[in-house]
């Protein structure tokens, strides 16, 4: 038997979680690979699947026997330790959606890139989180940007989608687009994306954050929230989730705020607004791939991506952690915004 660990979190209160402990038998069905989870990172991003885990279905991926409890999905990477596939020997590694937990049973099938996880529970779940790669036939992989890529590889995708799709789209009339939560990484990538496109980036942040997000030196006007923006037409792109935000833009642009954009809420609160638009990435992803074909979208993301991790390493430090007690400890620091923008989290399991 295996000794397997895993995280659950209660689904109702975050901060409630316990470290479980099972045996794993090591029999595997057809087309089973057992999965060691090895290299994670972990961003408000992961505590927003918990916050809307039950409206987007995020606690379906990892389910548990655990009453009202659930597990919280991470990206990174994990290695094969036992497989009934040829294609997927016992040490290939992988990139993808993993468990809180120290290991992982997937069924899957082989693609181009790497295997789908065919597993019934996750067959109506969206097919962008079923989908793993072989770092070997991975032309994004670089072994020395393991951290990176755990780190920023998910959210990146978002903000190049997110900072092209309003380029697509002429800034919707508006030279400067005001952002919110602008320390994130979401945030930040997307600012990085559209610098040298001819608006005026503006990032609003946590009083306590604006020395960082000056320190990036991607907006051209950094505030503290409770400051008041210039009224000009604008475009609001919105990461905080903030209810009180989004009025007094709202209030003060007035006809000036063109368009508004929901894409995150690091404040944990769900709040669907008629004014707002939600992002939904996959849209503009196949609208490119039409446009560019899936080549011409590879080169382009590949040469944003590039550009990007070439100067991720220096805005924000990485802190190392293992094992599943520093992992919750990550967790409940993360999900209570106690961490420090300018370092962001990695763990070994
Ligand atoms: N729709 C999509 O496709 C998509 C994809 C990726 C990410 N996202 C969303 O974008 C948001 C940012 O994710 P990320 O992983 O980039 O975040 P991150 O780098 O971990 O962001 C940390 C920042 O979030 C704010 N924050 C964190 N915890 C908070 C708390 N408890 N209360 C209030 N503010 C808090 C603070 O920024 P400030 O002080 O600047 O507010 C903090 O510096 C998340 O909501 C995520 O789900 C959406």
């Amino acid at each position: 038997m295996i000794s397997r660990w895993t995280v659950v979190v209660d689904r109702d209160d975050l901060t409630k979680t316990e470290v479980l402990h099972d045996e794993l038998s090591p029999e595997l069905g057809d087309c089973e690979v057992l999965l060691r989870v090895d290299r994670v990172g972990l961003t408000a991003n992961n505590v927003t699947y918990g916050v809307i885990g039950d409206l987007i279905g995020y606690w379906k991926f990892f389910p548990v026997s655990a009453d009202g409890r659930g597990v919280i999905p991470l990206w990174g990477f994990a290695d094969v330790v036992d497989s009934t596939l040829d294609a997927l020997p016992p040490g290939t590694r992988v990139y993808g959606y993993l468990p809180m937990s120290s290991h992982l049973v997937v069924r899957a099938r082989l693609t181009s890139s790497g295997f789908v996880d065919t597993a019934d529970h996750r067959a109506p779940l969206p097919a962008v989180y079923n989908s793993y790669l072989v770092t070997s036939t991975d032309p994004a992989y670089d072994p020395q940007q393991e951290d990176l890529q755990v780190l920023y590889r998910p959210l990146f995708m978002t903000s190049f989608l997110l900072a092209d799709q309003l380029a697509d789209n002429d800034f919707y009339g508006a030279r400067t687009v005001v952002i919110s939560s602008a320390s994130s990484k979401t945030a930040f990538g997307t600012a990085q994306c559209l610098r040298g496109s001819g608006v005026r980036l503006v990032g609003l942040t946590s009083s306590r954050n604006v020395g960082f997000t000056e320190s990036l030196g991607l907006y051209d006007t950094v505030l503290p929230y409770d400051a008041a923006v210039d009224v000009e037409p604008s475009v609001y792109l919105d990461f905080s989730g903030s209810a009180d935000l989004r009025s007094t833009l709202h209030d003060r642009l007035g006809a000036s705020l063109v368009k508004d954009i929901s894409i995150g809420l690091t404040q944990q609160k769900a709040s669907a607004d008629p004014r707002s638009q939600f992002f939904f990435a996959p849209d503009q992803l196949r609208k490119r791939a039409a446009d560019w074909g899936q080549d011409g979208f590879g080169q382009r993301f590949g040469a944003a991506w590039r550009a990007f991790t070439a100067q991720a390493g220096e805005w924000v430090g990485i802190a190392q952690h293992s094992g599943p007690d520093e992992l919750v400890e990550v967790w409940q620091s993360v999900l209570a915004g106690k961490t420090d923008p300018s370092t962001a989290d990695v763990i070994t399991f």
